[in-house]
């Protein structure tokens, strides 16, 4: 499915386009009338989303506005500020230009996208560089990425690592290059992580070392990957990632620890997340944020673990926020249920950032794709409306990938068609949605 550029209308159109503003600055449309429309207030910082208010925010104090007082006392129509409309879709189909996501919502979170090394073209970098001021990598933080085996070895010490972050350096110099920061993904994590970095000598297989010999190695591996980062590439992150999906209520434990191939869990123990954010937290820079990451933080049962585990580490002032990785399909979470989270993470004081939003969906049919794009627009509806109405601290929001082909949800024989643009890089009905474009509807 791709959106045809529609040039050869373009006569016609711009004089639609004059008809239209000429209509609309003789105060003949002056009212937004439904909850899409009002959605997309969301996206002007001046606005007031609240169908029940008037807008009479600026009345207070000037004169000008005691003439619009004065104007309601002899029952002239109140006259709502115009909203610049959110045309995207039209404009790009008549002029192949697009708006910068990363401009639209820059006053209020970073807009970012997860790329791998293979992702380091030329093309995809100027579309990225245009769209996007965050950076997550797909793998190359990761520590099987980062941790150097050999120089470990070499140091001669079962408590000290050493790491090598040549993977994710195309990355960093690419966002350095373009005034992109970088959230860091991840430092703790069950997987992607070596067998090796476990066991005695640092050997593959054979015996485990102690939890205290464990922790000493934690530590290190911490301490050298924030060092690195901040002595080589200051100012660069702004987010760490510190533990990743440690949180799996199946696996039987009160606490709702992950048991089942954690290693971790094996030879620390379930307070290895505390430890973790505990060594974070003396290494990260001042102005850097401390996140738990994980899916399905909207889902109930998985909340109530993540909620108290959570809380006893912000008694302790070890963490600032909650990534909701938010690989979400078209119905689940339901919108209501996705506000509910955010509104709870929000009680908490919680910062959050959506760290690995995609939205599942085989259909790459005209109506799929539109489905898909509605349902991006309902859910940045809901993160928009949180931060404006409810003061939610949402600082950032990240596309797991930039294109369709390259999504992680891709099976043999299954193509998934789940994010903003197609494979040939062009921008999809589901970047109109997440521009909160006015031609995209919220309910599908
Ligand atoms: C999890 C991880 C990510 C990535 C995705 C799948 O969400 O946090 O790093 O591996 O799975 O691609």
């Amino acid at each position: 499915m791709k959106i045809i550029p529609k040039r050869n209308y373009l006569f016609l159109l711009c004089m639609c386009l004059v008809l239209m503003f000429t209509l609309m600055a003789c105060g003949k449309s002056k009212k937004n009338d439904n909850t899409v429309v009002d959605s997309n207030n969301a996206l002007n910082d001046e606005s007031n989303n609240d169908v029940n208010d008037n807008d009479n925010d600026d009345v207070d104090g000037d004169e000008k506005s005691n003439d619009a007082v004065e104007e309601t006392d002899s029952e002239e129509p109140i006259e709502e500020p115009e909203k610049e409309p959110n045309l995207f879709l039209e404009k790009y189909q008549e002029t192949g230009e697009l708006p910068s996501l990363a401009e639209l919502y820059k006053d209020k979170f970073y807009v970012g996208v997860a790329l791998a090394q293979i992702d380091f073209s030329k093309v995809k970098k100027d579309l990225v560089a245009s769209q996007f001021n965050s950076l997550t990598c797909e793998n190359e933080m990761k520590p099987d990425a980062v941790l150097d085996r050999n120089a470990t070895i070499a140091l001669g010490d079962e408590e000290s690592v050493a790491i090598n972050m040549n993977r994710a350096l195309p990355a960093i110099l690419f966002a350095e290059e373009n005034g992109i920061k970088i959230r860091y993904h991840t430092l703790v994590w069950h997987a992607q992580t070596p067998d090796w970095f476990f066991n005695v000598g640092f050997k593959d297989g054979g015996e485990r070392v102690t939890r205290d010999v464990m922790i000493a190695r934690m530590e290190s591996f911490i301490r050298e990957v924030m060092e690195y980062m901040n002595t080589n590439h200051p100012g660069l992150i702004y987010a760490w990632d510190v533990v990743n999906e440690a949180i799996s209520p199946g696996d039987g434990r009160e606490d709702g620890i992950r048991v089942t191939d954690n290693r971790w869990f094996e030879v620390v123990g379930p307070d290895y997340v505390e430890l973790a954010f505990t060594f974070a937290r003396k290494y990260a820079a001042e102005d850097q944020k401390l996140f738990y990451n994980d899916y399905q933080t909207y889902n109930k049962s998985k909340m109530f673990y993540l909620i108290k585990m959570i809380e006893d580490l912000q008694e302790k002032g070890l963490i600032d926020g909650i990534g909701m990785q938010d690989h979400m399909d078209l119905t689940t979470p339901g919108i209501l249920d996705y506000q509910y989270t955010i509104n709870k993470y929000t009680d908490m004081g919680l910062e959050i950032q959506v760290t690995e939003l995609d939205i599942n969906t085989t259909d790459n049919s005209e109506e799929g794709q539109k489905k898909l794009a509605s349902r991006y627009k309902a859910i940045m509806t809901i993160i928009l409306n949180c931060i404006e109405r409810n003061d939610s601290k949402i600082t950032s929001i990240t596309l797991w990938g930039l294109s369709d082909n390259r999504s992680w949800l891709n099976q043999p024989g299954t193509p998934n068609y789940p994010l903003l643009f197609d494979k040939d890089l062009n921008p999809k009905y589901s970047y109109f949605g997440m521009a909160m474009d006015d031609s995209i509807s919220i309910a599908y």
